[in-house]
C-alpha cells in the first residue's frame, strides 16, 4: 500500500494520552511558567475583536444567551474566558481540560471572582462560565458550539491525538460555527534556531518530516504543524479555511513575554520575533448545506 504522505509516525518520545495528561498536570501544578498567550493583553484584544465579529454574525439568527463557546484545553490561567464573559455578557462559555487541570482552573477562577468582588466589581457575567473535564480527543456529541477557541492546545506529541481533537471539534461545531485560534508552527522554531545554532543542532531538535519539535530541557516532543500539514488536516476533516495566517508576536507585551519564556531561542536582534499560525475555519459549505437540509 502507498505510504500516506501526511502520516506522522510515532517516535521513541511519543506520549500516549495518559502520559500527555500526566505531563500537563505536572506542568500546571508545579508552578512551571507555562507560556499562555492570553496573558498578553495585545493578543487578548485581537482575539476579542475577532470573536466580536463572529458573534455579530451569529447574533443575527440567535440571541447572545443562546450562543455557546467551547475553549478546549483551556489550561489554568482563566483570563480568556473571563474577558469573553465580561465583553459579551450572556454567552455560555464551556472550558475543558484534564481532571486535575480543571480543578486548578476552577480554584483560579474562584480566586479571581473573589478579587473582583473585593474591588466592588460585578461577577454576574462570570456566572455563564463553566469548567468541565473534557478530553478534546473525544468530546461528547452535544452540545454544539457556535465558536471553538483553541489556544495552543493542539500540540500533542502523537499526531493521531491531534487528528482526533480536530475531528472532535468538527463534530461538535454548529453548521454556522467557527473554529479560531493559535497553533504552533514548526518553521517558526526552525527559523529562530537557525539564527543561533549550527544546522546539526537545529535538526537535533526539529524533525521537519514529522513536524515535531524536541524540547531538550524537558525531554519531550510536541507536534508543531507546518502550514501545509495544518491546512490538509483541517480540509480533510471537513473544515473550510477562512484565515490561516502568520501571527507575529511583535507587540511589546507579547514580544517580551515570549522572549523571556523561550530565552534560549532568541538572537538579541529585536527583529527576531516568534510567530504562530492564526486560524479561522468554518464547516465546509457543502456540509453546512447538507446539515441545513437535514434539519428542515
Ligand atoms: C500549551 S497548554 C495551553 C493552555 C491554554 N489554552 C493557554 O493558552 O493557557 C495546552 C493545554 O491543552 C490541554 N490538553 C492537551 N491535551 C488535551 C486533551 N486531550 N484533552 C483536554 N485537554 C488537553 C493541556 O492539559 C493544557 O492545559
Amino acid at each position: 500500500m502507498a505510504k500516506d504522505i501526511w502520516d506522522i509516525p510515532d517516535s521513541n518520545h511519543t506520549m500516549d494520552i495518559t502520559a500527555e495528561e500526566r505531563y500537563w498536570i505536572s506542568e500546571h501544578s508545579s508552578g512551571y511558567d507555562i507560556l499562555s498567550l492570553t496573558d498578553c493583553q495585545s493578543v487578548l484584544d485581537d482575539l476579542l475583536a475577532n470573536i466580536e465579529s463572529h458573534l455579530s454574525t451569529v447574533s443575527q439568527s440567535k440571541s447572545l444567551d443562546e450562543v455557546k463557546i467551547l475553549i478546549p484545553g483551556c489550561g489554568t490561567r482563566v483570563k480568556l474566558e473571563v474577558a469573553i464573559a465580561q465583553n459579551f455578557p450572556g454567552v455560555q462559555i464551556h472550558c475543558g481540560d484534564f481532571t486535575d487541570v480543571i480543578q486548578l482552573a476552577t480554584s483560579e477562577f474562584a480566586r479571581l471572582k473573589e478579587q473582583l468582588t473585593l474591588q466592588g466589581q460585578s461577577t454576574a457575567p462570570l456566572e455563564r462560565v463553566s469548567y468541565h473535564v473534557l478530553d478534546s480527543t473525544n468530546l461528547p456529541d452535544s452540545p454544539k458550539y457556535d465558536l471553538i477557541i483553541v489556544i495552543n492546545s493542539v500540540l500533542a506529541s502523537q499526531h493521531n491525538q491531534n487528528f482526533q481533537m480536530l475531528e472532535s471539534f468538527r463534530r461538535v461545531i454548529s453548521p454556522e460555527g467557527r473554529l479560531i485560534g493559535f497553533f504552533p508552527n514548526i518553521f517558526a522554531v526552525a527559523d529562530l534556531l537557525s539564527l543561533i545554532r549550527s544546522p546539526d543542532e537545529v535538526f537535533s531538535q526539529i524533525d521537519i518530516q514529522r513536524s515535531s519539535y524536541f524540547e531538550q530541557k524537558q525531554q519531550i516532543e510536541q507536534v508543531f504543524y507546518s502550514p501545509l500539514r495544518l491546512r490538509h488536516l483541517l480540509v480533510s476533516l471537513g473544515f473550510e479555511i477562512e484565515r490561516l495566517e502568520v501571527y507575529f508576536f511583535d507587540k511589546p507585551d507579547v514580544f517580551e513575554r515570549v522572549r523571556r519564556h523561550y530565552a534560549e531561542f532568541f538572537h538579541p536582534d529585536t527583529d527576531v520575533v516568534f510567530y504562530e499560525h492564526y486560524l479561522e475555519a468554518v464547516p465546509q459549505r457543502k456540509s453546512r448545506g447538507e446539515s441545513e437540509r437535514a434539519s428542515n
